[in-house]
């Protein structure tokens, strides 16, 4: 038992409160550990037990008589500090439970290998993310809509946003010390996921929200679609208790007693198996094993097979099952069942650019790792009164801003991305569908440029250092199996930086990165800039920073996309993978564009509505009358 409860009586109440009991005579309550434990078929199959993968296997096994079951590549956690407590957020980064993926060199960013974390654990990467729990924009959704997905825009989805959650506000003390509104009617208090403010803010919060006014960027609630400017941010974490609530906690534990429900953990799914061909393709089952030289294990599907991998292994898995590009397949051994050249394709992330300056102050986030006496301090904090820097993942105000808010370059970028060729955003071997749907994207993006409802730079301050996040890139990778098998990686290229419109955008960052930290209140604090440091200035030197140190901000999407066959979709709007019945895809990978927000929560709402749109299938329907 981890000590992080500090005293014999919490251990023992938690002891208590995490055994659970069902009817079934399995070792570890639905958690199946033994091939014959399975039922021989189930109603409904999720691969993947992430945000995604939980939230709709919750939802589908609400009704006792349809079977569900996930397989998860990953373990349970052992509620270990870095995926409980809020102050170590991303600590998970690099473990057991990560896939340490990376994304392949980019030409682009200078050939470098840029790590892409992800979660192998039931709750995916909700146990490794840094718990900021935020929605994009109106017009961000909408913008679904018109690339060709009926229903799929704001007042689509939020319902769903509200369904996904169960909103506290913030402590009394937060709320009067930082004025913090909240409209209640875009907030849910029903839902599994626990959200709420922080109740500890690092002092220099206030000096950003100052800040951010002197320079007359409005505050405004990113709950009600409006997430522009700047907004005191939520995060996926109890009211009461201040532990991260992830996909396990909200929606894994909430079915857990369901004798209906299922978990295998510690596989990984190898296969999608089918039978016939050619327009008649139906999911027969799934194929699945413990290691790559394990011995092969099947389970039949009565109705569908779910996919929620995340946006790197369900295009992989569609590839190896013989549903992708059929060069593709051929090169890797794979026979072809569905030629379905956009699998894969439409990459793309947000990216993560670094400007550093020094602060002359104390009391920094830094000092949790530079002084153990303030360590030791806060934990004790933490453990006894649940005060204190722990409480807080750190980002509880942030800034999304529109270009011409951030740059008085917009209009010369506009006629740039308008003078120039939407092709330079797209990998050499993209196929004509794909090209056809990007180029109904890249009008939507050049809208953009010139919209102030749409943010393209997020700011996440942390003492001095400004992470900067492109929210809407130019340029798009693709997820390719490097074999038939599943168990090896497969080569994700990022398309960072692509296209040099994205080069554009953060070089207008970094500049005004200089200019946020010249606001009186951060004057104040003698911001001095040591990455990249002033001396770049020109052009040139701040595209050379920007190429040489771009990374991830950990949101990848887009790979499955959800719109028209013709148009490069590999989903519909009701996320059936195209030519094969008894196939969804729910994850993240079927962003048809991402929005200007992190990614946690609208792969939640999104995996709400797909489970409200299979409960209306026939097949589901047939099933729950017997
Ligand atoms: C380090 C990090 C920080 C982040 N920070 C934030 C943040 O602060 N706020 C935010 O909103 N978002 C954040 N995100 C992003 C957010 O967590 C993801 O967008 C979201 O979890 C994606 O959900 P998903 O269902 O698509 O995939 P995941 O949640 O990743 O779930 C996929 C699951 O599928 C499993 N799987 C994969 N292949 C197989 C297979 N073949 N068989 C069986 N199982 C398989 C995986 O092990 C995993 O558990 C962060 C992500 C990371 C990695
Ligand atoms: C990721 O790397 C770490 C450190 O090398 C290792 O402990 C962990 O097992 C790896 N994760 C996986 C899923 O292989
Ligand atoms: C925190 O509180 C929630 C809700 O009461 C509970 O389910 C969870 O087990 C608690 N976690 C810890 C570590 O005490
Ligand atoms: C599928 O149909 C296409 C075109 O209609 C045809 O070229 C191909 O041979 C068929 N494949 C199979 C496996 O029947
Ligand atoms: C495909 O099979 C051929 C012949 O067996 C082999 O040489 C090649 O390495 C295989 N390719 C891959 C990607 O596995
Ligand atoms: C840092 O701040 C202290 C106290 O506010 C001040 O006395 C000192 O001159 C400052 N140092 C620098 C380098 O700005
Ligand atoms: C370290 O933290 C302690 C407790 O907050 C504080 O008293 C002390 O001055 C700090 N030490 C340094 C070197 O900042
Ligand atoms: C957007 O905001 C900027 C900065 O406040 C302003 O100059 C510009 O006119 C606005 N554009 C539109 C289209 O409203
Ligand atoms: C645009 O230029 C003016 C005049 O130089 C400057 O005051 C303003 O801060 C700039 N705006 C942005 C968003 O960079
Ligand atoms: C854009 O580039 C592609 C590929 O290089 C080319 O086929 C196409 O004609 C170009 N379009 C325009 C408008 O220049
Ligand atoms: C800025 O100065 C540093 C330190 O002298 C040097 O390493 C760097 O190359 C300079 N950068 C530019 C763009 O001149």
């Amino acid at each position: 038992m981890i000590s992080r409860y500090g005293s014999t009586l919490h251990a023992l109440m938690f002891a208590l409160l995490s055994s659970r009991s069902v009817a079934r005579p399995l070792s570890n309550a639905d958690v199946i550990t033994r091939r014959e434990d399975l039922l021989a078929a189930y109603d409904y199959v999720v691969v993947g037990g992430g945000a995604s993968g939980l939230t709709v296997a919750n939802r589908l096994s609400e009704q006792p008589s349809i079977t569900v079951l996930v397989i998860e590549a990953g373990d349970f956690d052992k509620n270990e500090d870095y995926v409980t407590i809020p102050g170590l957020a991303g600590g998970a980064i690099g473990t057991k439970y990560d896939w340490n993926t990376s994304y392949a060199p980019g030409d682009a960013i200078g050939g470098r290998v840029v790590p892409i974390p992800q979660g192998k654990v039931v709750g995916g990467s909700t146990k490794l993310n840094r718990m900021v729990f935020d929605r994009g924009s109106k017009s961000d959704y909408d913008g679904w809509e018109t690339l060709g997905n009926e229903g799929w825009n704001w007042e689509g989805l939020l319902p769903y946003f509200k369904k996904n959650e169960h909103f506290t506000a913030a402590t009394s003390e937060i709320e009067a010390e930082y004025a913090i509104k909240d409209d209640l009617q875009f907030r849910g208090d029903k839902g599994y996921m626990q959200t709420t403010y922080s109740p500890f803010f690092w002092p220099t919060t206030k000096n950003l929200i100052q800040a951010t006014k002197e320079l007359g960027i409005p505050v405004n609630d990113q709950a009600s679609g409006n997430a522009v400017g700047g907004y005191f941010c939520t995060h996926n974490m109890d009211p009461v208790n201040y532990t991260r609530s992830s996909a396990r906690e909200a929606y894994y534990a909430s079915a857990a007693k369901r004798s209906n429900f299922h978990v295998l953990t510690g596989n990984q799914v190898t296969r999608i198996l089918t039978s016939g061909a050619n327009g008649t393709v139906k999911v027969t089952g799934v194929e699945f094993a413990t290691s790559k030289d394990a011995a092969r294990q099947t389970v039949k599907i009565n109705n569908e097979a779910i996919l929620a991998a995340g946006s790197l292994h369900t295009p992989q898995l569609l590839q190896v099952s013989g549903i992708g590009d059929a060069k593709l397949l051929e090169s890797i051994n794979v026979t072809t069942i569905v030629d379905l050249p956009a699998v894969g394709h439409n990459l793309h992330d947000h990216l993560n650019l670094v400007v550093v300056n020094v602060l002359n102050t104390t009391i920094l986030t830094n000092t949790l790792s530079s002084n153990t006496t303030f360590a030791a301090e806060a934990r004790q904090q933490y453990d006894t009164q649940r005060t204190g820097p722990l409480t807080s993942p750190t980002g509880d105000f942030l800034l999304f801003l529109p270009l011409s808010t951030y740059s008085n370059a917009s209009s010369a970028i506009s006629t740039q991305a308008s003078s120039s060729n939407a092709s330079l955003s797209l990998p050499p071997d993209t196929p004509a569908d794909v090209a056809k749907g990007y180029a109904t994207q890249y009008a939507t993006l050049n809208a953009k440029l010139l919209s102030n409802a749409s943010a393209f730079l997020e700011i996440i301050w942390a003492d001095g250092v400004l992470v900067l996040g492109l929210q809407h890139p130019y340029s798009r990778g693709s997820v390719k199996a490097a074999s038939a098998s599943i168990f090896d990686a497969p080569t994700a290229d990022s398309g960072f930086l692509r296209n040099p419109l994205d080069v554009a955008l953060l070089r207008e960052g970094v500049r005004f990165a200089r200019t946020f930290v010249q606001a009186p209140s951060i004057a104040s604090l003698n911001p001095f800039e040591v990455v990249p440091g002033l001396n770049a200035t020109a052009d040139a030197d701040i595209d050379a920073f920007v190429r040489g140190s771009v990374s991830t901000l950990y949101h990848p999407a887009g790979s499955c996309k959800m719109g028209a066959k013709e148009e490069g979709g590999v989903v519909d709007a009701e996320l059936r993978v195209y030519g094969v019945d008894g196939l969804r895809v729910v994850d993240a990978s079927t962003m048809p564009i991402l929005p200007a927000s992190h990614t946690m929560t609208t792969v939640y709402a999104v995996a709400e509505k797909a489970a409200d749109i299979i409960k209306a299938s026939e097949g589901y329907r047939v099933k729950m009358e017997g």
